[in-house]
C-alpha cells in the first residue's frame, strides 16, 4: 500500500516514551547463555537494554508513555477519541492493551484496539490514525507503540536472547496548521513469516506448550536489509522528495549492522540517522517513537525538518512514512 497525502494536513504534536529501569547487559546474558560483549557489540552493536520487572507487563510501561504524550501536547485524557496500540505483547490478548490504557487515562470517548503488525506496528498504526483523522472520522488520536519482547524470549536461545528489550513510546497526532505527514508505504510477505514466529501464541496447536519467539536470523536479515531500503525510497519518490532533503532518519532499531547498511545504500549522512540501538536493543514496536524522542532530545526535530521512518519486522512487514516535523510553539 503506498500512498501521499492530499488534504488536511495532520501531524504529530505530542511525544512521550517510558523504558523499564532494569538495565540488563551483555555481561549479565552471558551469565545465561554461551555469548559474549564483544560477540553481541560486534554482530549487532546493543551494549545494553531494559526489562521490565517480574511484576510488571506491557502497560506499566506503555500508560506512562501515553500519558508522557498527552502532557507534551498539552490536552487531556478526554481529549482524544482514539486509541490505538501496536504490539505483540499485550498484558493479554483480551482485554486490550489500548482499552486498558483507556480506563486509566480516562478517556471514555475513544475508540481503542491493538494492532497486530510485529516491529512494524507503529508505522502501521499512525498510518492508521492518519487516515481516520484525515477523513474527519476521528479529531484527536493517541498512537502508542510498545513491546515486553523478554516476556516471550526463550532464555536458553543465544541468537534471539541478544536482541531485544522492552519500550514503548506514544504519540499524540491531530490536524495540524503546517507540515504533517507526506505519505506512507506499507506491506506484509506472510509467505517469509515462518522466518520470525511466535508458534502456540494462537489458535493453531503446536508440539510445544510453550510460546517463544523463533527466528531464523539470516533469513530475517536478508530481508530486513532489502526492504528497509526499498521502503524508504518507495515512500520518498511517492511524494517527490530525494535523500537529499531528509533531515532526520529514523530507522527501525533491530541491529547496527542492518540500520548501516541501509544508510550505504540510501545515501543518508550518518550524522541524520539516529541510533539508539546500542542502548536499548530492538525493543520492537517502541523502537521508532523511542528513537524519536532521541532525535528531539538532540534538537534534531527542529519546526519543519523532513523525518524519514522505516520499521521492518514480523509477519513479515515493514512500512515507511514521511513527516514534515510540526512544532506548534514555534508557529
Ligand atoms: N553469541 C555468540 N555466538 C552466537 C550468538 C550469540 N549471541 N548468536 C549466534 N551465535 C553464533 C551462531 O551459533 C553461529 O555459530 P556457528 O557458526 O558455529 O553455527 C555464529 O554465531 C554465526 O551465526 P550467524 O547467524 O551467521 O550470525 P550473524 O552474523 O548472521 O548474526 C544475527 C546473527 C545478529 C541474529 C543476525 O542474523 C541478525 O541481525 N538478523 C536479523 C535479526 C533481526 O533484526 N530480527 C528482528 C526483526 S524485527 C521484529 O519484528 C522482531
Amino acid at each position: 500500500m503506498i500512498g501521499s497525502a492530499n488534504g488536511t494536513r495532520v501531524g504529530i504534536t505530542g511525544l512521550g516514551v517510558c523504558v523499564p529501569e532494569r538495565v540488563v547487559t551483555n555481561d549479565d546474558l552471558a551469565r545465561h547463555v554461551d555469548t559474549s560483549d564483544e560477540w553481541i557489540v560486534e554482530r549487532t552493536g546493543i551494549h545494553e537494554r531494559r526489562m521490565i520487572a517480574e511484576d510488571q507487563a506491557l502497560t506499566d510501561i506503555a500508560l506512562p508513555a501515553a500519558q508522557a504524550a498527552l502532557q507534551d501536547a498539552r490536552i487531556g485524557e478526554g481529549d482524544v477519541d482514539l486509541i490505538i496500540c501496536a504490539t505483540v505483547t499485550p498484558d493479554m490478548m483480551f482485554p486490550t492493551a489500548s482499552a486498558l490504557i483507556a480506563d486509566s487515562l480516562g478517556a471514555r470517548d475513544a475508540a481503542a484496539y491493538d494492532l497486530l503488525a510485529g516491529c512494524t506496528g507503529f508505522m502501521y498504526a499512525v498510518a492508521q490514525a492518519y487516515g481516520m483523522l484525515a477523513a474527519g472520522l476521528s479529531r484527536r488520536a493517541l498512537v502508542i507503540g510498545g513491546d515486553v519482547l523478554s516476556s516471550i524470549l526463550d532464555w536458553t536461545d543465544r541468537s534471539t536472547l541478544v536482541l531485544f528489550g522492552d519500550g514503548a513510546g506514544a504519540v499524540v497526532m491531530e490536524p495540524v496548521g503546517h507540515g504533517g505527514f507526506l505519505g506512507f508505504e506499507l506491506g506484509a510477505d506472510g509467505g517469509g513469516g515462518v522466518h520470525l514466529q511466535l508458534p502456540g501464541s494462537g489458535s493453531r496447536k503446536f508440539e510445544s506448550p510453550e510460546s517463544m519467539l523463533r527466528m531464523n536470523g539470516r533469513e530475517v536479515y536478508k530481508f530486513a536489509t532489502r526492504v528497509m531500503v526499498s521502503s524508504a525510497e518507495a515512500v520518498l519518490a511517492e511524494c517527490g522528495r530525494t535523500i537529499d532533503e531528509v533531515d532526520v532518519y529514523v530507522p527501525h532499531q533491530a541491529n547496527k549492522r542492518i540500520i548501516d547498511h541501509a544508510v550505504g545504500k540510501l545515501g543518508v549522512p550518518p550524522e541524520r540517522t539516529v541510533v539508539n540501538v546500542d542502548r536499548f536493543g530492538n525493543t520492537s514496536s517502541g523502537s521508532i517513537p523511542l528513537a524519536l524522542a532521541d532525535a528531539r532530545a538532540d534538537g534534531r526535530l527542529r519546526d519543519g525538518a523532513l523525518v524519514l521512518m522505516t520499521g521492518m519486522g514480523a509477519g513479515l512487514t515493514w512500512g515507511s512514512a514521511l513527516l514534515e516535523w510540526t512544532d506548534r510553539r514555534s508557529a
